[in-house]
């Protein structure tokens, strides 16, 4: 059984996922629209990981005799100063995630909510890949700068990723 703190972190923590999957979503359009299809299909996958993250805290809550609340969702920007600018906001999002699950993780010590800690070890483990796929994105457009005629092979940077994703995915659920 979740304590009431507990209950009420985790649905915060609802907010952070659903935001992030709009935000990406917004992303991923944006992207389609510049013509960077490798960057649209990772930030729609993006998306529905979150949405993906955001459930399993949903059905955790339930699941541990809580109650989930659908969150309140800001609306996030629809457009984007350059391909850079979109993937350094998307690492500042993930570190915020980030120093949420860490927050998580610190109050269900402190609750001794053994069954939490255990369920967001997940999360932890979560962070650590998302946030070094984003810093190998940002190291990529660094040294293929991020002018226009960059953008082509940023693009195919991106779908090369896209490939190994959907490849380890695919091994994942073989
Ligand atoms: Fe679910 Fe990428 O934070």
């Amino acid at each position: 059984m979740l304590s009431s703190k507990m209950e009420a972190a985790l649905n915060k923590q609802l907010e952070l996922e659903g935001y992030a999957s709009f935000l990406y979503l917004s992303m991923a359009s944006w992207c389609e629209r510049e013509g960077l299809e490798g960057c649209a299909k990772f930030m729609y996958r993006q998306s529905m990981e979150e949405n993906e993250h955001m459930m399993r805290i949903f059905n955790y809550i339930n699941e541990t005799d809580g109650h989930a609340l659908a969150p309140a969702i800001n609306q996030p920007p629809h457009t984007f100063e350059s391909v850079k600018v979109l993937f350094d906001q998307v690492y500042a999002h993930e570190q915020k995630v980030t120093a949420s699950i860490n927050n998580l993780v610190a109050l269900s010590y402190e609750e001794k909510d053994h069954a939490t800690l255990n369920f967001l070890q997940w999360y932890v483990e979560e962070q650590r890949e998302e946030e070094a796929l984003m810093r190998t994105i940002l190291d990529r457009i660094k040294l293929i700068g991020d002018g226009p005629q960059s953008l082509y092979y940023i693009d195919l940077e991106l779908e090369k990723i896209n490939e190994i994703e959907e490849k380890a995915e695919a091994e994942s659920e073989a």
